[in-house]
């Protein structure tokens, strides 16, 4: 039997063995990070792993530049799942990224038969609107439509060379039946990722993608086609320094000093190491250890506390040479809340979630004949205590509804103690959320002329 845990964006499954997702896919988990402010979803370990984050919070830190990105596809309506990055992405945006997020409507045209019409429409009406009123501020926001930004496209393309049917196979569990928009629309959204960093769209600096780990193939995907469009490595050397080595590819081996028939231009390669060596000496370094004819440059006095600015000094300098000059994305990780019938939220499936347009009546009955985790006799409950953990009603204040923490732990005790009963857990859950969809609701009406704000053109 294979063991391994497939994670797979299209999937119906899922998996909530969140330690051997980290351990699988080689995520690093939040505990041994310093998250500065952090929301509820940090506290209660529901933003539970990542990619890279470190080098968001440590641009913050020097008051650098960094971006968060997220897409949506507007083909549905949205639910306390799509809320609950939109929250990560306003939290993101208080520490100070800038935020563009990507309405994938080529890949809802593609995989799902809206017009680009009705895409915009959609998303301006289901999720735009709600935006507003979740307090992103539309000045620091661009949202954009896949259809009318050709460049994340062309990225698509142009990235697209660097993988291969049997890697798109193997990240996606793919066959020879899967259309061929499962494939592009992939590519489409690694043009999404990266296209931020481009000099139109803000520059060089680290893009953040906030997903529910059923996304992380993307960010796989997206990850391993930057660092391989990179013409220059660099590593954390064995003892100490940095070593950065040339990355020839077809397309940048005559820039990188590499003759037709591979020999090496003694000439052009000198003057590169040259050039490198100028833009590494303006950021303080002077020491250097140059192997032009191997195409490696150690600088010994530099540490790991350095990788950052040496890393961008590099993209710079290949992008002034021609070449694309990408970071790999950073990535966060969720874990998703459970569908209000215990199986997954689905936008198709009205009753495994709450949509932030439904009514006092939706959200009563929904919570009241939610999955519970009580058990099936007062007496009982009364006498072994619930189950919060499978319990939709507290789970759902604890993703979305309930923003203390200590009250949270008394109802988690009370709860599977039997002192607090199942019914009484999903009253305190209706009137919760109830009281967040009346403020959510009046947001909405009041922030409603900001929704246009939001888009770039
Ligand atoms: N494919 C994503 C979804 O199904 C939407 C999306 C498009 C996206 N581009 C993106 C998500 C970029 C994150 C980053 O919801």
């Amino acid at each position: 039997m294979d063991e391994s845990i497939r994670i797979d964006p299209w999937s119906s499954s899922q998996s909530t063995d969140y330690q051997r997702i980290i351990d699988q896919f080689g995520l690093s988990s939040l505990e041994s990070l310093n998250i500065p402010s952090p929301s509820l979803l940090h506290r209660r370990n529901i933003v539970f792993a990542h990619r890279d984050l470190d080098v968001i919070l440590r641009a913050k830190s020097k008051q650098n530049s960094f971006g968060v990105l997220t897409g949506l596809m507007p083909s549905g309506r949205m639910h306390l799942g799509h809320k609950m990055v939109i929250d990560q992405v306003k939290w993101f945006q208080d520490l100070g990224a800038d935020v563009t997020i990507a309405v994938a409507d080529l890949e809802a045209h593609a995989t799902r038969g809206l017009s680009l019409q009705e895409c915009r429409k959609n998303a301006m009406e289901e999720y735009i609107s709600n935006y507003s009123a979740m307090g992103l501020n539309p000045e620091k926001t661009n949202i954009y439509f896949q259809s009318e930004r050709p460049i994340v496209q062309r990225l698509g393309f142009t990235l697209g060379k660097k993988t291969n049917l049997s890697e798109i196979e193997s990240i996606y569990g793919f066959n020879g039946e899967t259309n061929l928009a499962h494939i592009q629309a992939p590519l489409v959204q690694v043009g999404d990722i990266v296209h931020p960093m481009l000099d139109e769209y803000g520059g060089i600096r680290p893009i953040v993608v906030p997903v529910g780990i059923d996304q992380d193939p993307h960010l796989r995907l997206t990850r391993g086609l930057t660092s391989k469009s990179n013409w220059f490595n660099l590593k954390v050397g064995k003892d100490g320094g940095l070593s950065i080595s040339l990355s020839v590819q077809d397309e940048n081996s005559k820039m990188l000093g590499v003759f037709s028939d591979g020999k090496i231009d003694r000439k052009s390669r000198d003057n590169l190491f040259q050039n490198l060596v100028e833009m590494l000496k303006k950021i303080g370094f002077s020491d250097f250890i140059k192997n032009p004819k191997h195409g490696t440059l150690g600088i010994p006095s530099a540490t790991k506390l350095d990788y950052d600015d040496v890393k961008r000094v590099l993209l710079s300098l290949e992008r002034s040479m021609g070449g694309l000059g990408l970071l790999q994305p950073s990535s966060t990780y969720h874990k998703f809340a459970v569908g209000m019938n215990g199986d997954k939220m689905s936008s198709s499936k009205p009753n495994s979630t709450i949509f932030l347009t439904d009514q006092v009546k939706d959200i009563q009955k929904k919570i009241k004949s939610a999955f519970s985790g009580g058990k099936s006799t007062v007496e009982e409950h009364k006498r072994y205590g619930g189950n919060p953990d499978i319990d939709v009603a507290y789970q759902y204040l604890m993703y979305f509804f309930e923003e203390d923490d200590e009250y949270l732990r008394e109802l988690n005790e009370g709860y599977r103690s039997g002192k607090i009963l199942a019914g009484k857990m999903k009253e305190i859950c209706i009137e919760k959320a109830i009281s967040w969809m009346k403020t959510h609701q009046e947001l909405k009406q009041q922030n409603s002329h900001l929704v246009q704000e939001f888009l770039s053109y």
